[in-house]
């Protein structure tokens, strides 16, 4: 994957601001600071889609029957085995195909479904989940889940084209579930993406250690940048930067090229966009979806949507 992240660090570290995509956060460190970070008190959205699917997934497997469960940016998998245990119920021999960028969280989890789950095939893939690629599993008999509000870490463009790319892999009568964050007070927003013990920190901050490893670069460290966290109000988004800590000169080798980031100025390196429900349902519907229903949290803090390919 070394290619790809040349190919990003090219096209956005040279760019004002400079950006890199959300995806290569995750390798393995970064895989397992995530996990930690679900589980810090201020980042309420894995235990809120958690209530959800719990008080909600007997009725999401009753309304689609799914043969085949696919589960786009996996990571652990942790929350579907609630969806599974309820698919499992009406079903009991289920394929799983979980998708991943993380090769080694992936092969974690899915030996450990496979092991939990013995009358469900597991098939892991390595892939980019923004790539199109056709969908395993009998048309009409998917169910595609992307929870954790990851379809949040798109812009408006991404989460569009992501959408109906989707959309295109599937047949009518397939689902598609969907955990997106909505809009609510700055100030939890805020403190869900600056944690008080600095693991966000050290999620964000370890981007510059796969840069320096994978591009092979020469005075680039971890401890020359920052963790900056801005509400974007106009966007709904949170962002998420890294500001140099003083004037940061490096040489990529792997890009022959050099970088300049003066002291005080930052590199974008994740958006994390909330929703209004109805906008969201919105852009399901646009891309060829029918919103079949939607949950929230009591405390309105998180949402998951059951959608039909039309
Ligand atoms: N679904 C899990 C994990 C969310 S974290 C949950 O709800 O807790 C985002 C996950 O998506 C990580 O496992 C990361 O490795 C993966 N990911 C990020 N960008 C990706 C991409 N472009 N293609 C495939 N997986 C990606
Ligand atoms: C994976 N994604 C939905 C997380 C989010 O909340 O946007 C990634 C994350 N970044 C910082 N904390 C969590």
């Amino acid at each position: 994957m070394s290619g790809g992240l040349a190919g990003d660090a090219l096209a956005g570290l040279w760019q004002s601001p400079p950006s890199l995509p959300a995806r290569w956060f995750y390798d393995e460190r970064g895989s397992r600071l995530f996990d930690e970070i679900t589980r810090l008190p201020e980042y309420y959205p894995t235990r809120r889609e958690t209530e959800i699917l719990r008080a909600h997934a007997d009725e999401i497997a009753g309304r689609c029957v799914a043969e085949t469960v696919v589960e786009l940016g996996a990571g652990m998998s942790t929350k579907t085995r609630i969806l599974l245990d309820a698919c499992t119920a009406l079903r009991p021999t289920l394929h799983f195909v979980p998708v991943d960028v993380s090769g080694v969280v992936l092969a974690e989890a899915a030996a450990a479904i496979a092991r939990d789950y013995p009358e469900t095939t597991v098939e892991p893939v390595v892939a980019d989940f923004a790539e199109p690629r056709p969908l395993p599993g009998r048309p009409g008999g998917r169910l595609v889940l992307f929870l954790g509000g990851t379809i949040g870490n798109f812009d408006d463009a991404q989460r569009g084209a992501f959408l109906g790319r989707l959309r295109a892999a599937l047949a009518p009568g397939d689902h598609f579930l969907l955990g997106a964050d909505l809009v609510k007070a700055p100030s939890r927003l805020l403190a869900a993406y600056d944690d008080s013990v600095g693991v966000t920190a050290e999620f964000n901050r370890n981007l510059i250690e796969v840069l320096r490893a994978t591009l092979d670069a020469e005075g680039l460290y971890v401890d020359d940048f920052e963790h900056a966290v801005r509400w974007n109000a106009d966007q709904h988004r949170i962002e998420m930067w890294l500001r140099a800590r003083r004037d940061v000169t490096a040489r990529f080798r792997a890009l022959g090229r050099d970088w300049k980031l003066p002291a005080g100025d930052g590199v974008l390196t994740e958006i994390s966009v909330k929703f209004h429900l109805p906008d969201l349902h919105t852009e399901l519907a646009t891309a060829g979806f029918t919103p079949v229903d939607a949950w929230a949290d009591p405390a309105g803090d998180f949402s998951v949507t059951l959608a039909r390919a039309n």
